[in-house]
């Protein structure tokens, strides 16, 4: 595994991370198990939202963690806030809307530290952009948490560039990420400004969904067919499967970007690994966009 800082005055965290967005969809067995064969294969760094599994993922997490406390020293731990929606868990929410007021982050915040039961985060982003955030109340709500050692660094997630420069102009500390889709699949990140303004930060993207929510790995569709069969040809070329060569896609960029997995499955966590040991050389890397894009570069 490699482990980098996301920015230089930022975090060290794995080069793949673990995502647990889908994980309430295992038993605590599995969950354990997710946890284990992760840490085991290097994936030190695991993202959150308060909002995984209606509310519920942090707290399973934790619980694992509470069982096994030791683990807590080995991994450094991402959660995101401002998304409110019609839960049970959440019986004042009445309508689906984005609060990125200060006392709803500083509460998020100090809810997830509960929940994963961990006295900090090491990072903590704003999940989506609100359209009624104000970076004043944002930046008051970030610096009380770092003061009061609750969350050690901050981000955004789902930004565009005009959006975190914003942001970041009312701070007196770096936002060392926005965490992004980014994949073969919707590559847009690429073109849109959206990871040349990260470079201009010194900040990294982590980037959501890599194998695009695995719906085109099935190949029940027209641009699906295509990946996986170009896919299928490259693998004998690298000696790899079509996941492996997916995140070494990412890999490719010189942003460093630290793609963040989503599998349920151990033995796909393991699989990811090799990934970073591969470099797609320059034409493939332009031959497989075109698989989904369809037409050369320009
Ligand atoms: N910031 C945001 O707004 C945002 C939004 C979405 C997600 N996220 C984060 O990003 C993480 C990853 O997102 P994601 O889960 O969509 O990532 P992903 O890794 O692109 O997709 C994971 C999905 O692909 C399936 N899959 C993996 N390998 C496969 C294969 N070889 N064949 C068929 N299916 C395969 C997995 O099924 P199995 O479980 O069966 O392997 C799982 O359903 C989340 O956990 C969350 O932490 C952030």
């Amino acid at each position: 595994m490699i482990y980098q800082p996301l920015h230089p005055n930022g975090p060290t965290f794995s080069r793949i991370i673990a995502g647990a967005w889908r994980w309430h969809t295992v038993s605590q067995q599995g969950l354990e198990r997710l946890i284990h064969t992760s840490l085991d294969n290097g994936i030190t760094t695991f993202d959150h939202a308060d909002i995984y599994g209606d509310h519920g993922n942090e707290k399973l997490f934790g619980d694992v963690l509470r069982m096994n406390p030791s683990l807590k020293k080995t991994m450094q731990l991402v959660s995101k806030c401002g998304i409110k929606f019609q839960s049970p868990h959440r019986p004042a929410t009445w309508a689906k809307h984005y609060d990125t007021s200060k006392e709803h982050i500083v509460w998020s915040a100090e809810n997830s530290l509960t929940q994963l039961n961990t006295d900090h985060l090491d990072l903590l982003l704003i999940h989506r952009p609100d359209p009624l955030m104000n970076p004043t109340e944002i930046a008051e709500a970030f610096s009380s948490l770092k003061h009061a050692g609750k969350v050690l660094h901050f981000g955004a997630s789902n930004f565009t560039p005009a959006q975190f420069d914003n942001l970041q102009s009312y701070l007196s500390f770096p936002l060392v990420t926005n965490q992004i889709e980014i994949s073969l699949f919707l590559p847009q990140p690429f073109f849109d400004g959206s990871l040349d303004n990260l470079m201009k930060h010194r900040a990294t993207a982590m980037a959501w969904s890599p194998l695009g929510g695995g719906k085109f790995l099935t190949a029940e569709n027209e641009i699906g067919s295509r990946v996986l069969n170009g896919l299928n040809l490259l693998a004998y070329k690298y000696q790899a499967t079509p996941s492996q060569l997916l995140i070494a896609w990412l890999f490719r960029h010189p942003s460093q970007i630290f793609p963040v997995i989503g599998t349920t499955k151990p033995e796909r966590i393991a699989e990811s690994i090799k990934s970073l040991d591969i470099t797609i050389d320059r034409q493939d890397w332009f031959e497989m966009l075109k698989w989904v894009t369809g037409v050369d570069v320009p």
